[in-house]
């Protein structure tokens, strides 16, 4: 999410450090910051907005020196400031971090009964505040300091360390977030992502999961956690600064559709309570006994992650729930009562026709809960409670990782209300939770087989036209499936609830019309069969999407793209990802522009 750069060596630290962070600025921009050591302690420059704000102070009040860690901020704890931005600085000690610590809570209530003063809101400065302490309890060196320190945080991490009374190390650690440790001579880097130092040096390592590195100007030494050497030779990387930003992908949308797993597992993070069988929602407490009905209102992709919202708040809460579009909802004098929850989910936070609904739904007396992906965007500051779904930036213009983490955050969102109203019994939570969990996994898995799409693609993409159905609480994918691709490929595409077939769009059907079927195992597989034999039978050409062990469905599909088993509430997380990379790869056979498609922006802010 947030961009990290670590400079040690016979250079001045700030110009390679701002070098990096303007290369990383795409992933977050809220505020930046550095920590640069010269003359016995380090100096601290932040700044809350563009990189160009601390570029400007930093000419004001320089901050001169040859070792220095800096940062490029997404928010995700604390709205973006100054005093939020990082580094954090405690004592002696300067932290810049990505990710999010899981157990933030619980360790600033130990810290702060333990005389612990914080001057932000980050889960941040926490670490800080964790090392601080392993030096004035004995820890020897910086390593083991932070070794000390990471024992108590539990969550997904990239962290680089400067210590004031040990300016010849700069020690970094990682945990489910990227780190990359750059390779010069008699000079070292570490970084969040390849870009910010490959105009440096090719040669680079790779970190993996739980491994610490601790970087000196002539030398580096990588181990685990547990203080065990590792040996890992490092790569040469030949990506362009272009293709780097990417990591390495072609397009942002294929990047974005890979991190889909991470971004899950960050929306995941600190908010599941197994020992209740229930959901923490970041301290929102809606009182469900006010609430007689939910309202949900979106435009576009997070308009259908409302649509299968309906389907988890209703089953699991039975809490009635409407869903309308945004742009409908401002303009039909709609029934606003004191006891509506209206629930507004906006990627960016700053789409007008939502801002508008939500404006007229306050006006109403009804409260507004703001599901967004950037933190103190304007819609979740005019709601009443915000939740943030954690994808991190998203680029391309069709969203793809922002439509996953919002379905989860409203799984979570149903569960938790689920749990208020007591319809759902802690078993079933307990069960949902956990299937939740194993999801990020099936995700990878489903990804990772994309180039079976690819060949799809190639086989269906000059169709003229595409038909997507599906049923329950896949009819939302299936509408979503076609937006992906008129977006992005520019054929036209419809989504169809399966069972609306034979009321019109049957007539469509002939043997140039690819239909995409999601048909996986569940209470409606029959019927969805009996469907797709229907478009089987008018020479349609099926292309399925099944749940792997299927065996029946490859005699009648003339594509079948098997997806793991997961409970039939979380299916649409699973089922959506073959139709996302259906469509980036149609769109690439025909060479569109996939990351900017014409006539489209990424956030639309006027009506
Ligand atoms: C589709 C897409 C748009 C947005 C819509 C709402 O891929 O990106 O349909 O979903 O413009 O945007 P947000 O969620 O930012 O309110």
């Amino acid at each position: 999410m947030c961009g990290i750069v670590g400079y040690i060596g016979p250079r001045q630290a700030t110009p390679i450090l701002v070098n990096g962070l303007r290369r990383l600025e795409y992933r977050g921009y809220d505020s930046a910051g550095v920590s640069v050591w010269q003359d016995g302690k380090s100096r601290v420059v932040r700044c809350q907005g563009k990189l160009q704000g601390l570029v400007e102070k930093l000419e004001k009040e320089p901050a001169p020196g040859c070792v220095g860690i800096g940062h490029t901020r997404w928010a995700t704890h604390g709205r973006p400031s100054d005093t939020n931005a990082h580094p954090h600085k405690v004592g002696r000690v300067s932290v810049v971090h990505n990710g999010i610590i899981e157990n933030h809570l619980k360790l600033r209530q130990e810290l702060e009964s333990a005389g612990a003063k914080f001057s932000s809101e980050t889960d941040t400065e926490i670490v800080s505040h964790l090392i601080h302490q392993e030096f004035e309890t004995g820890a020897k060196n910086l390593t083991d300091a932070v070794l000390g320190a990471l024992k108590k945080v539990k969550g997904a991490y990239a962290i680089v360390v400067l210590d004031d009374n040990a300016p010849d190390t700069i020690v970094a650690a990682k945990n489910a977030s990227p780190m990359v440790i750059g390779i010069g001579e008699g000079e070292h880097y570490v970084a969040s992502d390849v870009t910010a130092i490959l105009s440096e040096t090719q040669e680079i390592i790779f970190t993996e999961e739980g491994e610490i590195v601790t970087l000196r100007k002539d030398g580096y030494s990588l181990t685990d956690l547990d203080g065990k050497e590792i040996e890992r030779a490092p790569q040469t990387i030949r990506w362009t600064a272009a293709q780097a930003e990417k990591d390495g992908y072609r397009h942002y949308m294929a990047k974005e559709i890979h991190e889909q797993p991470r971004a899950v597992v960050d929306t995941l993070a600190g908010r599941i309570d197994l020992e209740h069988d229930n959901v923490t929602l970041d301290g929102i407490e809606v009182d469900v006994s006010n609430i007689k009905r939910i309202v949900m209102v979106a435009c576009g992709t997070s308009y259908h992650s409302s649509l299968v919202g309906k389907f988890l708040i209703e089953d699991m809460s039975r809490i009635p729930v409407e869903v309308d579009l945004a742009s409908e909802y401002r303009y039909r004098n709609p029934v606003i009562r004191k006891t509506d929850l209206v629930i507004a989910i906006s990627q960016s936070g700053e789409t007008a026709d939502t801002m508008g609904a939500v404006q007229l739904a306050k006006a109403g007396g009804a409260k507004v809960l703001a599901i967004s992906n950037v933190l103190e965007s304007s819609i979740p500051r005019l709601a009443d409670y915000a939740f943030y779904t954690h994808a991190g930036p998203e680029i391309g213009v069709a969203s793809t990782k922002a439509f996953t983490t919002q379905l989860v955050s409203l799984a979570l969102l149903a569960i938790h209300l689920g749990r208020q109203t007591g319809e759902l019994a802690p078993e079933r939570a307990r069960k949902i939770l956990a299937e939740l969990v194993s999801l990020p996994n099936k995700m990878a898995d489903v990804i990772e087989h994309g180039a079976q799409l690819q060949i799809i693609a190639r086989r269906y993409g000059k169709a003229k036209g595409f038909l997507f159905m599906g049923r329950g609480n896949l009819y939302p994918i299936a509408l979503e499936g076609a937006l992906k691709l008129k977006e992005i490929s520019y054929i036209h595409a419809e989504g169809y609830s399966a069972g609306e077939m034979k009321h019109g769009p049957i007539a469509l059907i002939d043997e140039n019309l690819p239909v995409v079927v999601l048909v996986p195992q569940g209470p409606l597989y029959d019927k969805v069969v009996s469907n797709l034999t229907e478009v089987r039978a008018r020479e349609g050409k099926v292309i399925a999407i099944a749940t792997r062990g299927d065996n029946d469905i490859g005699a009648i599909a003339d594509e079948v793209v098997m997806i793991p088993d997961t409970l039939p509430e979380l299916q649409p997380i699973l089922a959506v990802l073959p139709l996302q990379q259906l469509s980036y790869y149609v769109a690439d056979y025909l060479g569109t522009d996939i990351d900017q498609p014409r006539n489209l922006a990424k956030s639309v802010t006027v009506e």
